[in-house]
């Protein structure tokens, strides 16, 4: 059972002002060391099922645990510091993304509009998605529910829409929380993942 924790690549409080030290920390060493342990435990008790009803008892276990290692893994990689910091969060530079973006969107603006307003009208918890249709290879906004990983998209950026995300910062105000993410998006990463997913060979 070799699920680990991987470390942030930024510290704690990187993200500040809008992402609080307190709840980068909270997230990463609780929440998702906990998705890590929970999924482990369900792998090693699967690995010892003895028949067809016992595993199929553990699929639930390892659906939730995994999609949320996986989408918290994915989630880390996608922020970094502001640019009002000196970071590269929140700078979308010019290159194959920022096209499609503005192909599929007409802006980066009006993206993050659609984003916000999708995936503030998520009911429950669950995740935002900007990914790739591998049919079409355009952008596309959509979400998934609790902690289902993406599956009929490659995703491109993922945003964390759990009360554990923001709520000691933002309360209730989601949008308030929609609003600040954008100032510490990777586009980076986003535009890395971009390029694989649309250079045929993961399609
Ligand atoms: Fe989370």
């Amino acid at each position: 059972m070799s699920n680990t924790l991987p470390p942030l690549p930024y510290a704690y409080n990187a993200l500040e002002p809008f992402i609080s030290e307190e709840i980068m920390t909270l997230h990463h060493t609780k929440h998702h060391q906990t998705y890590v342990n929970a999924l482990n435990a369900a792998e090693a008790a699967f690995a010892q099922a003895s028949t067809t009803k016992e595993r199929i008892a553990l699929q639930a276990a390892l659906k939730f645990n995994g999609g949320g290692h996986i989408n918290h893994s994915l989630f880390w990689q996608n922020l970094a510091a502001p640019s009002e910091k000196g970071g590269s969060g929140g700078v979308l530079k010019d290159g194959p993304l920022k096209e499609a973006v503005i192909a599929s969107f007409g802006s980066l603006e009006n993206l993050q509009k659609e984003f916000n307003t999708t995936t503030a009208g998520i009911q429950g918890s669950g995740w935002g998605w900007l990914g790739v249709n591998p049919s079409t290879k355009r952008l596309e906004i959509t979400t998934t529910a609790n902690q289902d990983p993406l599956l009929t998209h490659i995703p491109v950026i993922g945003v964390d829409i759990w009360e554990h995300a923001f709520y000691l910062q933002y309360k209730n105000v989601k949008v308030d929380y929609l609003n600040a993410i954008w100032h510490v998006i990777n586009f980076d990463e986003a535009q890395k993942r971009f390029v694989d997913a649309t250079s045929g060979s993961k399609l």
